[in-house]
Parts: structure tokens; C-alpha cells; sequence
């Protein structure tokens, strides 16, 4: 709700492209998740309006019919004011029915589902950012604050040794077993239990079923760049005529090159023959703006970029080693700085207000052993990964994560949108390789 306070009425019921929503489809949604709960776990509960179980599902065959998400902005009904009042009405209740927990048989199953609501709220959070971004930019009249100046030079790559590496979340969670209705605890059950120890500690002991289990896999040595793909770098490749050479592109991406016109990041404007960079802040010169991290380029300019600087993308695996290692190389950390929980001072995520990337260098004390900047926060970075179930994958959620294990990329480490509460260094995004609308960069990694 503070997100979105800034907004005119008449923001919130506008969808200006199909792969966004509407500010008030989100916090609709958000409660229509744990209304779900209260279906499914309050005993006699009558739901709250048809109509707002029709319009407020995103994609949960589940539970029943749905609007396709590019026509969310199509209907004025249910209101802004109703929507509100279904949220705290919903929010109320939820607060009553936790309240009434301890009697309730189903307690653990219940509250594994609220916490999975949460998280779900807080990845709704990031989308809203994004798209008011969309709907708004620079007229969104937020109060953000100014972006840190880098403090350090951050340039060249950091070698890595390979070998095996452990990845993934090692924590235990519930999952839904095949019956479709209990909820046990994965730790009833039989998985390897080996984990190595010392890496559970995620954010708080949370993590999607998506991050597990913990497996091992073989890495070659290889070498990743120490601070994220800046604008700078990536006006080099503009200007190097990258948007017009088939060469550096897959044909996937070099067809969408062609057919969307494509000549650089999405939010960037060629005025009077130089580039521009509209963000929440206003419209600026790429060139004043050059030691940002890039954001808003697609799997494609990624993969692109990197062929022509004579790198390529990381894979997951290098990017979470990467992540979590130790100054001694063989322990593993929960956060490139080490097991410490994130703050403003490690790395830009939504709490630091500042809407907006912030400068490589800016946060020296979220490096890594290997002088790597800003993994976590500024821009979700894409890997070469496909978005593919772990071995030893366990659905926790029917239709959360497992449903979307087909054609779309991995990407790490979050954004400047991400809540500091929501990321981990094993959190796996997904999104298509064409999808420009979040926040999204890279960095890019090569063999040694
Ligand atoms: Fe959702």
C-alpha cells in the first residue's frame, strides 16, 4: 500500500502493455492468495465475491476460471475503493483465523502456506515496481533518494577454481505429496540429508522448493566479471553497430531484433542522435549515467553483448558459486559478503528507497572474497540456465514454481525492487529470453 500511495485513481485500472497488470490487479491478488487459504482451511467460510475470485487469479487452473492476465485492464470493476476494502477485510480475517491457529489440526501446513503468501506478496511487490514503471516512469512522484556515489574502481574478472560445488538450498520444507492434499514435512521423508552443513542459512530459513534440494555439480575453473555489465559498456556495443549485426545474435533474438526494431534497452530514447536513459528520476544522457549497471536488455542483447565482448553469460551453478564463496575456498557462505543478513549498506534492494540502479563501486561491503560487486541487488542477472527442476525436486505448491519449468531462463541475485526479506543467493527467477520489462542485467563470464 505504500507502493502504490503515490498514485492517482486513475493509475491504478490502466494496463499499458499485456505482460503488465494493473497497480490494483496486485493488491487484489495478493489478498486473493490468502483468501485461497482461508478456503481451504477456515472451516464454513463463505468467499468473499465470485466476481473478485474470477478477476484476481492469475494463472491457478486450481481454482477455477480466470481473465487472462492482458485484459486485467479492460475493466474498471471491482473498484479501487472495493478493492481496497476486500484487501483489509481479507487482511483482517487472516489475522483472526492465525489467531485461532493452535486449535487447528492442519497448524503447520497452514502456516508453511502463509509464509509462502508473503513471499508471494513480496514478489508481487517487485512486480508492481516494475510495472508502474511501465505505466508512469518519470511522472510517478515518489520520494527516492539519491544513489550512492562508488567509493572503489570495480573492473576485470575474478578467476574461479571449479571443481564440485554444491548447489542450491539445503534447507528441509513441506511439500505436497502426491495425493494432492497433506502436507508433510520433507523431512519425514527419506532425501539425503547429507547437505553439507553451514549453508542452510538463507533469508530466514525460507526458500522455494525451486532452490532444492542442495546437489552436487562439476564446474570448470572459469573467470567472472567482477561488477555487472555497465550503460557505458553496452553504448560500446550501440555504437559498434551490435543491434545491427546478425552475428552476435541467436537467431531467436536476432528475429526479434528485426521485428520489434530493437536498437537498444527498453526505458532508453535516441534524442537528436544521442541515447537516453528514462528512468523514475527523469530522462538523462546514457553517457552521465555510463557507470550504472544496464537494466531492461532481454536474455538476447545479454547473450549478444557478451558474444561481442568475446565472453558468454554464466551458468547458474558459476553465478551461486560465485555468490557464496568463502575467502577459503572450499566453505561456502550464504551471501558474497558472508553469513550475514542483507542491509542498505551490502547491496540496493527495494528498502534503499532509491528506485533506480545504483553505480558500480556503490556498495563495497556487499563484494564478495573475489572483489565481486553488487551480485545481490541493482539488476537481476541473466544466466545461460534453463529454468529446469533440480534433480531430486519436490513440488511444495502445485502451479507456483513447477508449472513454469519449460523455456524460460534463470536469472540470480535481485533487484533494486527485490525486498531485502525476499532474496537469497540460491533464489532462482525466471522469465522468458524476449522479456525486457523487469529489471534485469548481467554480467558475463568466460573459461579459463
Ligand atoms: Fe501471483
Amino acid at each position: 500500500m505504500q507502493i502504490v500511495a503515490p498514485l492517482e485513481i486513475e493509475d491504478y485500472v490502466i494496463q499499458t502493455a499485456d505482460f503488465m497488470s494493473p497497480p490494483r490487479w496486485h493488491l487484489g491478488h495478493t489478498s486473493w492468495f490468502f483468501e485461497t487459504v482461508l478456503q481451504s482451511y477456515q472451516p464454513g467460510y463463505k468467499v468473499y465475491s465470485d466476481e473478485f475470485l474470477f478477476y484476481f487469479n492469475s494463472y491457478y487452473e486450481g481454482f477455477g476460471p480466470r481473465m487472462e492476465r492482458a485484459k486485467r485492464g479492460t475493466r474498471s470493476r471491482p473498484t479501487v475503493r472495493e478493492t481496497v476494502a476486500y484487501r483489509k477485510r481479507i487482511d483482517a480475517l487472516m489475522l483472526e483465523f492465525l489467531d485461532s491457529l493452535p486449535d487447528h489440526g492442519n497448524a503447520e501446513t497452514v502456516l508453511s502456506l502463509v509464509r509462502l503468501g508473503l513471499e508471494h506478496e513480496m514478489q508481487h511487490q517487485e512486480l508492481l515496481v516494475y510495472d508502474i514503471k511501465h505505466l508512469l516512469c518519470d511522472q510517478f512522484d515518489a520520494p527516492m533518494k539519491p544513489a550512492p556515489a562508488p567509493s572503489v574502481k570495480v573492473g576485470g574478472m575474478a578467476e574461479i577454481e571449479g571443481g564440485l560445488f554444491w548447489l542450491g538450498c539445503g534447507i528441509q520444507g513441506s511439500y505436497r505429496t502426491a495425493s494432492g492434499s497433506e502436507w508433510v514435512s520433507s523431512e519425514a521423508r527419506d532425501q539425503p540429508p547429507r547437505y553439507r552443513s553451514g549453508f542452510s542459512n538463507s533469508n530466514h530459513d525460507f526458500a522455494f522448493d525451486n532452490e532444492k534440494p542442495a546437489h552436487q555439480v562439476f564446474l570448470q575453473d572459469f573467470a567472472i566479471d567482477r561488477a555487472p555489465v555497465s550503460n557505458g559498456d553496452f553504448l560500446e556495443f550501440i555504437r559498434a553497430g551490435g543491434y545491427q549485426n546478425f552475428r552476435w545474435w541467436f537467431s531467436e533474438g536476432w528475429e526479434t531484433v528485426t521485428r520489434e526494431h530493437w536498437q537498444a534497452p527498453s526505458y532508453w530514447e535516441l534524442r537528436d542522435g544521442e541515447w537516453m536513459i528514462r528512468d523514475f528520476n527523469g530522462l538523462h544522457p546514457a553517457t552521465s549515467r555510463a557507470d550504472e549497471p544496464v537494466s531492461h536488455v532481454s536474455y538476447y542483447e545479454a547473450s549478444a553483448f557478451a558474444k561481442w565482448a568475446g565472453k558468454r553469460l554464466p551458468t547458474e551453478a558459476e553465478w551461486e558459486r560465485a555468490a557464496c564463496l568463502a575467502a577459503n575456498e572450499n566453505a561456502r557462505q550464504s551471501f558474497p559478503w558472508g553469513n550475514e543478513a542483507v542491509d542498505s549498506l551490502k547491496a540496493n534492494l527495494f528498502e534503499n528507497g532509491l528506485w533506480s540502479v545504483a553505480p558500480v563501486g556503490a556498495f563495497p561491503e556487499g563484494q564478495n572474497a573475489y572483489g565481486c560487486h553488487q551480485m545481490i541487488g541493482d539488476v537481476w542477472e541473466w544466466t545461460t540456465s534453463d529454468y529446469v527442476p533440480y534433480p531430486g525436486f519436490r513440488s511444495e505448491f502445485e502451479e507456483y514454481n513447477d508449472k513454469w519449468f519449460v523455456n524460460q531462463k534463470v536469472l540470480r541475485g535481485g533487484s533494486f525492487a527485490t525486498p531485502q526479506l525476499h532474496i537469497r543467493s540460491t533464489y532462482r527467477n525466471f522469465f522468458h529470453p524476449h522479456e525486457r520489462w523487469m529489471v534485469a542485467g548481467f554480467r558475463c563470464a568466460k573459461d579459463v
